[in-house]
Parts: structure tokens; sequence; C-alpha cells
């Protein structure tokens, strides 16, 4: 069988251009989206996600602004910020970059975060409303998977998705979304993780099998039913003396061997990486919306 690929920089394009028409429908009424994004700290890969989301935010004519706050600031320092982010009128949505550094508290500051300017959908109140199916944001990767899903015309309702990792930030999310009823969704969920027993038993029943366990190359094909949809959202640097950097990106699924058994997969890198900043753009240009109508 040969897959199909499903690759994040075609669909975010797709996507893109809808939020582009959504921007300028805005600015035509006088509202250029503003998206800002704190980044306490130096660390490294910090710092690239950070960078992809302005320059992105840039290159739609969002307005986009980062704070750069040092690693030693204080949880009142940081908590000051999100009260006059909260406050800014420019500003229709915000994120806290994560991880924090270790002596602030990321629960307390989340939980500050206006829910109406969190396009993370991390705020307990915009969990709780994708869960109950009445949600104001979607988390990002969880909703750029579903987007990858619906946009390549898989069918979802009645299907057996098999979602492995339970996050906070993309197994839980997934597994709801794919429960609710409507488009992209209508699924009989299953979620495994790192202490179920069989967990291949389980993962060979999937019509479509989402993984997110962050362990490299964990699917293998005697984990994967015949002609299933695989989505890996994992991705782990693993060292390569024969690449120039001496590492490279995998996924949580050992792509080569899999990907002939399967109907359907996103390769690491180019398959649900790029979804992940452009549905944050989506979440930022909703807020927008939101807020304009509100005026
Ligand atoms: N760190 C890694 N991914 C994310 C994300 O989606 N949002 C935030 N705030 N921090 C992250």
């Amino acid at each position: 069988m040969t897959a199909k690929l499903i690759l994040g920089k075609e669909v975010s394009e797709e996507i893109y251009g809808e939020l582009r028409q959504r921007i300028d429908a805005l600015k035509a009424r006088g509202v250029t989206p503003g998206l800002a994004v704190v980044l306490v700290g130096e660390d490294p890969a910090s710092q690239v996600y950070v960078r992809k989301k302005g320059e992105m935010c840039e290159s739609l004519g969002m307005k986009s602004v980062t704070v750069r706050m040092p690693a030693e600031t204080t949880q009142e320092e940081l908590m000051a910020k999100v009260d006059e982010l909260n406050n800014d009128p420019t500003i229709h949505g915000f994120l806290v970059q994560l991880p924090l550094p270790s002596h602030l508290d990321e629960e307390q500051v989340i939980n500050a975060i206006s829910p109406s300017k969190d396009v993370d959908c991390f705020h307990p109140t915009n969990v709780g409303r994708v869960l109950i199916g009445n949600p104001d944001f979607l988390p990002a990767t969880p909703a750029g998977v579903q987007q990858m899903i619906i946009r390549s015309g898989i069918e979802t309702s009645g299907k057996h998705v098999v979602v492995i990792g339970r996050s906070n930030i993309v197994g839980k999310p997934m597994a709801a979304m794919m429960l609710q009823r409507g488009l992209g969704a209508d699924s009989t969920v299953t979620v495994v993780h790192s202490r179920t027993k069989d967990l291949p038993s389980i993962t060979r029943q999937a019509d479509i099998l989402i993984v997110a366990i962050g362990k490299p190359r964990f699917v293998t094909p005697d984990m994967v039913k015949d002609g299933a949809v695989v989505i890996d959202v994992g991705t782990n640097r693993i060292e390569d003396p024969t690449h120039p950097k001496g590492s490279r990106l995998v996924g949580d699924v050992d792509f080569e061997a899999v990907k002939d058994k399967v109907s359907a997969i996103t390769p690491v890198p180019g398959g649900v990486g790029p979804m992940t900043i452009c549905m944050l753009m989506a979440n930022a240009v909703k807020a927008a919306e939101r807020a304009s109508e509100r005026c």
C-alpha cells in the first residue's frame, strides 16, 4: 500500500490563506489583530519557538509583541506583566512561553491569563469548555491534527481513534475533541499511555492512531492495523553521526517501517509541526474578531 503523506506545510498554507482574508476584514474595520508572547529566561528551544511565532505574526500583517524578561524575574513581576497584557486593548491574545524557570509557578501564571486572551487554551476555563464541547479556543496542536484529518478528507464519524499519550497539551484535549459531536469528530476514542497493559493490542484496533508519547520511534508496524491513518505528534532529537549537525529529528512513529502498512501518515519533520503555530495564529485572529464584536 502506498500511504498518502499528510503534510503540515500544505494544510497550513490553506489555513493561512483563509486567515489573511479574515485579518484583512478586521483591518478594514480598523482592528489589527495583536499577539504578544512572553519569554522568561534564555531556554534555547523556547527562543526559537518565540522567534517563529513573532515572524509568522508579522508575515500575516498582525501586530506582534515579544516581551523578553530575564531568568531572575520574580513571580510578582511576571504576574504584573500578565495583568498589563490582560488590560492592553491592542493585544487580543497572548501566551507565556513554557517551561518557565523553576522558581516560577506556571499554574498561577496560567490561571491569571484572561480566558478571552488565552490563545494557548491552557486556562482551566478554556480547557473545560473544550471538554463540554463549547470551546472559545482550541489548543493549537490538537486543533492542527484535527484540521489535517478534516482537510485530507479522512472520515472520523464512528471510527476508532486511539490516542497514545495523556498530556494536558496534546493527549487529553485531543481525546476530548475527537469525542465531540461534529465534523472531524464523532469518533469512538481510547487513550493509552505508559501504564497501559498490552498497549499494542489496543493500538492495533485504531482506524486513526494519534501518537503523542514523546518516545522516539515508539510505534512499530506490529502496533498498527493495515490501512490505518497514523498522525505523529512527536518531535525527538536523536544522535546521528551521519548528519551534519550530529543529530536529527524523528517522530514517535518508526516512519520508514510503518509507512507501507498504512493508508495515510504524517512525516517528521514536515507533518504536524507547522500546524501548531498556524492554529495559534487562528486563535489570535479569533480573539481579535471576538473583541471587535464586543466594541
Ligand atoms: N512550550 C512548548 N509548547 C508550548 C506552547 O504551545 N505554548 C506555550 N506557552 N509554551 C510552550
